[in-house]
């Protein structure tokens, strides 16, 4: 019978030694000698009705010897193992900190969505606040209520897309300042950035493109208070040895009107291809709000006067970045948009 459990010990020893590489093979080994049911050792305790009484008690005690030195035995190879793999995770789990990184590529917003960003910036210090309007606009906000009404020859200057006799897709942010006086009392200081639509394409025009209307209505709102801001906006843009000049102009809804012009910021004014010779760059329309614009909206011309401004985003844009087709900013040509990265 002691030939016996010392055939098991050293099976249990062969074991661990050849067959007990992980801790599922382990486990295994460990059931062959230690299951309850099936395991060698427990077979011997089964075989205790068949050893003579005088031999059982030492029997018993052998058994239990060897089952606990067997338990033993394996708690150890369990925890061995665990260490092992454990330390196996560890080193395939091991990064080197000196391995240079892998190159990530970032992408810039659009030139236009800059251009935007860097108006309403300059804007916001001055005081403006953002109001967007809607891309679908109905022909009174777009027009009439500009002193634009049907029939009206300035309407030619813009070819609009209309949806409806009512509906139209915006020719211009203008028709926003209507709805800003409507909807609240002076003072009013607010930027207007959006989609415009109209019919015309070419190199410098396309039948989208984004304004940013800006509109002040105060009391004694002067033309004075128009260049002041103009002149701050395009020394921030253009840099700042630039400055605005106003020409006569004409729009329904603005009396006087202007037509804005910057100093060459490429010649610094002596004249070169950019300007044609001028020293000059026209750059966006404006005026002092027409007193019947006011008037429509409920606001007192008499005690109350104001001054809008449209600048055309693109056309800064194209100004600033040196490109002269439109199309460069609708096309998506990586190639051109990660040249331009400003903010
Ligand atoms: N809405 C005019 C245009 O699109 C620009 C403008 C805005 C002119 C505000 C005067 C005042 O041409």
């Amino acid at each position: 019978m002691n030939d016996r459990l010392t055939t098991i010990r050293q099976e249990i020893l062969d074991g661990i030694e050849q067959h007990a590489g992980t801790r599922a093979s382990a486990f295994e080994l460990r059931k062959q000698f230690l299951d309850s049911k099936t395991g060698k050792i427990g077979q011997l305790m089964k075989e205790m009705k068949s050893i003579a009484p005088e031999e059982r008690a030492g029997f018993g005690k052998s058994v239990n010897e060897l089952k606990e030195w067997a338990q033993q035995k394996f708690v150890e190879l369990d925890e061995k193992l665990k260490a092992r793999e454990l330390e196996r995770r560890y080193e395939s789990e091991k990064i080197d900190v000196t391995m240079p990184e892998k190159g990530t590529e970032t992408g810039n917003l659009h030139p236009i969505t800059q251009m935007r960003n860097q108006l309403i910036d300059v804007f916001s210090g001055m005081g403006f606040e953002v109001y967007e309007g809607t891309e679908i606009e109905t022909d009174y906000y777009n027009f009439t209520a500009l002193n634009t009404p049907k029939d009206h020859p300035a309407r030619d200057m813009q070819d609009t897309f209309y949806l409806s006799p009512e509906f139209l897709l915006r020719t211009q942010t203008s028709a926003g300042q209507i709805h800003v006086m409507e909807s609240k009392k002076p003072p009013i200081k607010i930027l207007s950035p959006g989609k415009v639509f109209r019919s015309d394409d070419d190199a410098t025009h396309s039948p989208m493109f984004t304004q940013m209307e800006g509109l002040v209505v105060d009391k004694k709102i002067t033309l004075c208070d128009l260049k002041g801001m103009l002149d701050m906006f395009v020394r921030k843009i253009y840099g700042e040895g630039t400055t605005t000049r106003l020409r006569p102009s004409y729009f329904p809804f603005t009396e006087p009107s202007v037509e804005v012009d910057v100093s060459c910021f490429e010649c610094g004014g002596r004249g070169c291809k950019l300007c044609k010779g001028t020293g000059w760059i026209e750059i966006l329309g404006a005026g002092i709000v027409n007193r019947k614009v006011l008037a429509n909206c409920g606001i007192d011309p008499d005690e109350y006067s104001g001054l809008a401004f449209g600048i055309g985003i693109e056309r800064t844009a194209m100004l600033k970045y040196g490109i002269n087709n439109i199309k460069l900013l609708f096309e998506s040509d990586l190639r051109v948009l990660r040249q331009i990265n400003d903010n």
